[in-house]
């Protein structure tokens, strides 16, 4: 008895070790359609990692702010609008999902009139700083729910949001072999604007930061991209 209850502590012991078994944080930024969710969605699988699609974040809110008619370039009317948004998550599988005002977002994130705005929103700084808390808090959710970390895909992830992630990648590809990406999935982008909005702002542009991995995944299938991303993390964990 003695000896099983010996066994018994090590095993929790070395389930809740933080030496044993830190908490991960795993960036992940680039353009449209370079492959974050796809191949955010398989980490998570693999390594027990909470998934935080940052850009549906921004999408929902666009979508909201549009249903209310408030436009990007209203400052005030921004700002007031903003500060009522209260923003909370649940759990879809392994994927946070974002509720505002308690409600979930809809197919309608994806649609044509969001792609349209969502670059223009998320280039106000004002729009950036209501994400970030939240964004950042979604360690404690991943933790509450005994997740071993989280792997979160954006454009501003690896610069602004977790700097000293542990790991940091950034996916680049052709916009063509992008385009033709979109397409295959049977949805109208305008990925080459969007892209040229989200470079070109002054906060918190799309660019690969000092120090992240950078893949470009042009001919490269996803199951590879996937590969040379959990081979980098696995290696590290031993
Ligand atoms: O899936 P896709 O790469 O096409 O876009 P997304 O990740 O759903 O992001 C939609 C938009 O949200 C982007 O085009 C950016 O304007 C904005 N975004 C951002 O500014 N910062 C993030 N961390 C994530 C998304
Ligand atoms: O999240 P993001 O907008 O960056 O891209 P995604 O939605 O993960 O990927 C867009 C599409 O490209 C998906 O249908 C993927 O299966 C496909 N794809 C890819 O992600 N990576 C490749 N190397 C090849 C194809």
């Amino acid at each position: 008895m003695a000896i099983q209850l010996d066994c018994l502590v090590a095993v929790l012991l070395a389930m809740t070790s933080p030496e044993k078994n830190p908490f991960i944080i795993v960036a992940i930024d680039g353009g449209a359609a370079s492959g974050k969710s796809s191949s955010s969605k398989i980490l998570a699988e693999r390594f027990n990692l909470l998934h935080v699609d940052t850009g549906s974040f921004y999408r929902h809110i666009t979508y909201e702010l549009l249903r209310l008619k408030v436009p990007y370039s209203d400052l005030p009317a921004l700002r007031a609008a903003l500060a009522r948004l209260e923003f909370g998550t649940r759990l879809n599988g392994r994927s946070a999902q974002m509720l505002i005002g308690g409600q979930p977002a809809g197919d309608e994130i994806r649609g044509q009139n969001v792609n349209e705005h969502v670059s223009h929103y998320a280039a106000v700084p004002e729009v950036r700083q209501a994400l970030l808390a939240y964004q950042r808090g979604q360690t404690d959710v991943a933790q509450q729910h005994g997740f071993r970390g989280l792997v979160m895909e954006g454009r501003d992830i690896g610069s602004v949001i977790f700097p000293n992630a542990e790991f940091r990648f950034f996916l680049h590809a052709d916009p063509a072999e992008r385009a033709k990406r979109r397409a295959a999935e049977g949805r109208q982008d305008s990925i080459t604007e969007r892209d040229r909005i989200d470079s070109s702002r002054k906060t918190s542009p799309l660019t690969c930061p000092a120090g992240a991995i950078d893949i470009d995944s042009t001919f490269l299938t996803l199951e590879q991209v996937v590969e040379k991303m959990a081979g980098l993390i696995a290696a590290e964990l031993k």
